[in-house]
């Protein structure tokens, strides 16, 4: 038998239970994993309150990291024992063993372990797409990243200052702030008492940012725009403060004809090819030493209830890690 996390209404961290059942099987191109280390990240509460809506009842949770038990027919590049991680689903992973489609499996490499690659793997792959993907950050360049303190902002801090770049980084609180300077964020902006686009222009002396990667949402949105230079990118990749909505076009027009993009990590990995590049890139900077995976915080499995508590409160930081 194999426990796991299920939710059969969406709602607060209250409508997860800990379930029993049988042990998942893989079908044809499938591996089932026995699980080391599982990733909590932000959008299974999005899943948990139905801003993403799943088919109920559900299993919850999108990355793992663990040994491989079995693999279906057809299976030829993967054998049981290799250690692997995913961050792509299928939805479920909050589980001791959890069966996966092969090719959205990437084998660890020797010194990545279970712990760190579930800690980093959808974090730093969104990383991954965005700064090197969506707008290939430059040396020099000055850059507004939101929510720094964060599993995908710590990650983001670490890589952009590898790159040469100049962070301004985003955060709610003076812990926070240290965590991000010692990231490697160069400066920081106190969003919770301070006006985000007028520290902007005050940091970068009128310039403004070519580019902010937002995934706080509702927020900062509109403060976020204000912070671009003319023809900059928006880039909207969350909603830790709720979605954005409603949006009149033209206000890309009136604050400097901006771009603006709303990306998600699976469309920029659902190709086999495009995954594995990416985590190569994120395995090679971790490897380096370039981006260290911070693990601020570990739950049991059972409960996930207070994980997710802790993360819409905003106290945690950095990566954390359910164990199974
Ligand atoms: N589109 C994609 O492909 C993709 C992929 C991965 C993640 N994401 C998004 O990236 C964002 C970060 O994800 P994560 O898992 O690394 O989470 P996280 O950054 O560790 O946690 C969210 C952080 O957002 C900040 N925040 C600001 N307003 C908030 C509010 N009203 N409620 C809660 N938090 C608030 C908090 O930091 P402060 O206290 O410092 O404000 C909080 O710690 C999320 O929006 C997530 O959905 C998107």
């Amino acid at each position: 038998m194999v426990k796991r996390i299920t939710i059969d209404q969406f709602g607060g961290p209250e409508v997860m239970k800990l379930t029993e059942g049988a042990e998942p099987h893989p079908g044809p191109g499938e591996i089932s994993i026995q699980h080391e280390a599982i990733g909590l990240n932000f959008i299974d509460t999005y899943h948990r309150s139905g801003l993403y809506p799943l088919p109920l009842p559900s299993g919850i949770g999108l990355e793992a990291a663990g040994t491989i038990v079995e693999v279906g027919d057809g299976v030829e590049a993967m054998k049981p024992g290799d250690r692997v991680g995913y961050c792509s689903g299928p939805i479920g992973a909050y589980s001791e063993v959890h069966a996966v489609k092969a090719d959205r499996a990437i084998p660890l490499p020797i010194g990545i372990s279970s712990d760190t690659a579930a800690a980093s793997m959808l974090k730093g792959l969104t990383v991954q797409y965005l700064i090197r993907q969506i707008y290939r950050v430059k040396a020099g360049e000055t850059v507004l990243f939101h929510a720094a303190a964060g599993g995908v902002g710590l990650i983001a801090c670490q890589w952009l200052k590898h790159l040469g770049a100049t962070v301004i980084g985003t955060v709610g609180s003076d812990k926070k702030a240290e965590m991000a300077v010692n990231a490697g964020c160069d400066h920081i902006i106190r969003y919770d008492r301070d006006d985000i686009a007028t520290r902007v222009r005050e940091i970068t002396d009128g310039g403004m940012v070519p580019v902010v990667f937002d995934g706080v949402g509702a927020s900062t949105w509109t403060a976020s725009l204000d912070s671009l230079r003319k023809r900059g990118l928006m880039v909207s990749f969350g909603n830790a403060s709720g979605p954005v909505t409603d949006v009149n076009l033209g206000i890309l027009a009136s604050k400097g004809s901006l771009f603006v993009t709303r990306p998600t990590l699976f469309d920029y990995t659902a190709e086999r090819a495009d995954l594995e590049a990416a985590a190569t890139d994120l395995f090679d900077v971790i490897g380096a030493g370039a981006v260290k995976i911070d693990i601020n915080a570990q739950y049991p499995l059972a409960n996930a209830v207070d994980a997710h508590r802790d993360l819409e409160a905003r106290k945690t930081t950095g990566s954390t890690i359910l164990r199974p």
